[in-house]
C-alpha cells in the first residue's frame, strides 16, 4: 500500500536500490517486463505521430497530411515497406525536436531500418533545405558537403519524390489506417539494438 513515500513490492519488481546492488533474479524480471512493454511500440509510435495531426505550421497542409502524403507517394511509386514507413515517420520529431527533428525519427527507425534509410531520415533536413533554404537567406547547397557519399543520391530522391511534393491539399492521400499494418510489421522485428541479445524471445 502506497504512503507517499514506500510501497510494498511486488513479486515482478526488483529488489534493488542502486544498480549495484542489482541480481540476475532482478534483471530477469525486468527484462521480462520489457519484452512486453517493447510489443507496444509501434501502437506508441502510431500514437506519437497523431499529435502532428492538425499542425499546419503555415504550410498548406498539416503535418500528419504530409507524412501520409510522403508515405503514398512512396508507396504509389513502388517503394518497398520499410521505405514507405520511413517516409511515413520521417517528421515525427516535429513535435520535440524543433531545432533537429531528422534526428528524432531517425534515432526511432535505426533498430528497424537499413543503413541507407537510417541515413535518408537523419540526413533530410539537409537534402530538403534544397527547395526553400535559398528563400531564408540559407545555402539551399548546403547537401553538397555529402556529394559523393553511398547515400547521397537515395537521400536527393526521396525528398525530391516523396517530401518536397508532398503538400497537396487536393492530392488523394492514403489513410494512416492503410499503413498501420506496416508499421505493426517492422516494429516488431529489430535489426540492430545493444539490448538484442537479452530481449530475444527464446532468451
Ligand atoms: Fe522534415
Ligand atoms: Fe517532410
Amino acid at each position: 500500500m502506497a504512503d507517499g513515500h514506500h510501497h510494498d513490492l511486488h513479486d515482478d519488481q526488483a529488489r534493488f536500490k542502486a544498480m549495484t546492488e542489482g541480481t540476475a533474479e532482478d534483471w530477469a524480471i525486468i527484462a521480462n517486463h520489457a519484452k512486453g512493454f517493447n510489443k507496444g511500440l509501434a501502437d506508441r509510435v502510431l500514437a506519437h505521430l497523431k499529435l502532428l495531426d492538425g499542425d499546419y505550421g503555415g504550410f498548406p497542409i498539416d503535418r500528419l497530411t504530409h507524412s501520409l502524403q510522403s508515405a503514398t507517394l512512396a508507396h504509389r511509386d513502388g517503394m518497398d515497406e520499410e521505405y514507405v514507413v520511413c517516409a511515413l515517420l520521417h517528421d515525427i520529431g516535429d513535435t520535440l525536436g524543433s531545432y533537429n527533428h531528422p534526428d528524432i525519427a531517425a534515432a526511432i527507425l535505426k533498430p528497424f531500418v537499413s543503413e541507407a534509410n537510417h541515413w535518408m531520415v537523419a540526413n533530410h533536413g539537409i537534402f530538403q533545405g534544397y527547395y526553400f533554404f535559398h528563400h531564408l537567406g540559407l545555402d539551399r547547397n548546403l547537401r553538397d558537403q555529402f556529394r559523393g557519399h553511398p547515400y547521397f543520391e537515395h537521400t536527393a530522391r526521396f525528398c525530391h519524390r516523396h517530401d518536397q511534393n508532398a503538400f497537396d491539399p487536393a492530392y488523394d492521400t492514403l489513410p494512416l489506417s492503410f499503413f498501420e499494418p506496416l508499421v505493426q510489421r517492422l516494429f516488431a522485428t529489430p535489426k540492430n539494438s545493444i539490448y538484442l541479445k537479452a530481449l530475444r524471445e527464446e532468451a
